[in-house]
């Protein structure tokens, strides 16, 4: 196990959120049972409804205990957790209640004493992270009013803004308060094993790498598919739409780390320089490329889910072919698809080599029968496969696709961690490697602002519940 991190409390704003419900005080409970958060740890909880803390307390727990019950048995190793747990009622537009704030994590807790080192979880929705910010700053709370005793750290969710201009607005505010090394902002994809395995498997293997270039690949394919559509969010989907929920973050994450250059070392501004520097690459889109390169789709009876307009333009699929300008990458096609109410729960990256010169052994028609590929699945299964071709047995020479797998599962022995405990652990540690670097957040919103303008008004193609999209999807991977 890792050093454990500094005390800390962790003050969550957006207590009441889903977000804390099913990931946030979880994995907090887990790390807590397991013995990896600090000795003295404290977590508050801030939210608008009026609770004492034992009332929180319970909250948490039927919620916990609603959500997974599997992990809720221990009666007293919940009420050690419990214990910890505080609430402070605010609203998060009122500067004057966060003196209140102010007076429970300094002088609350009781025999865990005052709090010298804050990590700040903003699970609220971006609009809101601005005003937050500058009221902690007016009450004393910020980073940059702190000086020699103790840290302070936020955690900022995504989307980090809603364009290039209001991430820029908001990184401006932030960065007034906190250091860029005390910023800590979040997509969860970076916290997930399989993601963070892109890199190991790309630069500790001798034989990929020399392949994984223009000269020997053919293209990459990004899937991110859910058979499942925006559940209870319609207002935030109305707000956000594929492009701004999926594609501006965990998409253009996968294709960085999948793409990016070997960094200098592995330090964590090393490999987001490199990140940085691929996004920057990728070709921009105009209103003449649009069409062989974008597609974006709604599913039928989206409109008519709770909190969506009936009109709504809104996307919840968006296939695109990237290119990236650099000398690795030049002319091969990225394929990005990502969309709710799919076929299947999917999320990979298939790299497909190009055919060897002869085709000796048929079936007659194209290679891409028996294409090489590497497959990376990130998730349900966390799996790397190896398609080649074989002989099929028998008289005649005809060669069929075979696979070599490894799997997370049968191969190690050791659980591996939820996105959540890890990147919490991090950000306590202040180890900033697997979250965004605001330049790349810019690079990204420079992306999707660009889709997003050069498609214009142009509504989204309606596609059937459990299908793959739009039809016209083909019209852009030809
Ligand atoms: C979130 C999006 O960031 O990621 C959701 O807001 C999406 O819309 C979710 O469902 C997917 O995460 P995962 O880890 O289940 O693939």
């Amino acid at each position: 196990m890792q050093q454990k991190p500094d005390n800390c409390t962790v003050v969550i704003f957006g207590a009441h959120s889903d977000l804390a419900a099913r990931k946030l005080f979880p994995s907090l409970y887990e790390l807590a049972l397991w013995g990896h958060l600090p000795d003295e740890y404290r977590i508050v909880g801030v939210g608008r409804a009026a609770l004492t803390h034992e009332e929180f307390r319970l909250k948490v727990h039927e919620k916990m205990v609603g959500l997974f019950p599997e992990t809720m048995h221990d009666k007293a190793a919940f009420a050690l957790f419990s214990a910890r747990l505080f609430y402070v009622t605010l609203d998060f537009a009122d500067t004057g209640g966060y003196h209140i704030l102010h007076k429970e994590l300094t002088e609350g807790g009781g025999e865990l004493g005052r709090d010298r080192n804050l990590l700040f979880y903003l699970a609220t929705p971006p609009a809101l992270a601005p005003v937050i910010v500058r009221n902690l700053q007016f009450a004393g709370l910020g980073e940059k009013e702190v000086f020699g005793v103790g840290w302070r750290k936020i955690i900022v969710e995504k989307p980090y803004g809603s364009d290039l201009q209001t991430a820029r607005e908001l990184n401006t505010v932030i960065g007034e308060v906190f250091h860029e090394e005390r910023i800590f902002r979040i997509d969860h994809y970076l916290g997930k094993e399989t993601v963070q395995n892109i890199m190991v498997f790309r630069f500790s293997n001798g034989i990929f790498e020399p392949l994984w270039n223009r000269q020997h690949i053919a293209n990459v394919a990004i899937t991110i598919a859910e058979e499942f559509g925006i559940r209870d969010r319609g207002a935030f989907y109305e707000e956000a739409g594929l492009l701004r929920d999926i594609l501006q973050n965990h998409a253009l994450q996968l294709l960085a780390s999948v793409a990016m250059e070997p960094p200098v070392d592995f330090s964590a501004e090393s490999v987001r320089d490199e990140k940085a520097k691929l996004l920057r690459s990728i070709r921009q889109f105009t209103p003449e490329s649009v069409s062989q390169s974008i597609v974006l789709g709604q599913y039928e009876g989206y409109r008519s889910e709770k909190n969506v307009a009936h009109g709504s333009t809104v996307e919840t699929f968006a296939a695109v072919k990237f290119f990236i300008d650099n000398w690795r990458w030049k002319d091969v096609p990225f394929f990005v698809k990502a969309g709710k109410n799919l076929a299947d729960t999917v999320t990979e990256i298939v790299i497909t080599f190009k055919c060897p010169p002869q085709n000796y052994f048929g079936p007659a028609e194209s290679c891409s029968y028996t294409a090489n590929q590497v497959i990376l699945r990130i998730q349900p299964e966390e799996t790397i496969a190896i398609k080649f071709g074989a002989k099929r047995p028998g008289e005649a020479v005809i060669t069929d696709p075979v696979y070599m797998k490894f799997d997370y599962k049968t191969s190690f022995a050791e659980a591996g961690i939820t996105p959540y405990h890890r990147l919490v652990l991090d950000a306590m540690a202040g180890e900033q490697m697997n979250f965004i670097r605001q330049d790349s957040v810019e690079y990204s919103w420079a992306i999707v602002d660009a889709i997003r303008n050069a498609v214009g008004d142009h509504p989204p193609e309606t596609y059937p519940v459990h299908s793959w999209g739009p039809e016209s999807v083909q019209g852009i991977y030809g």
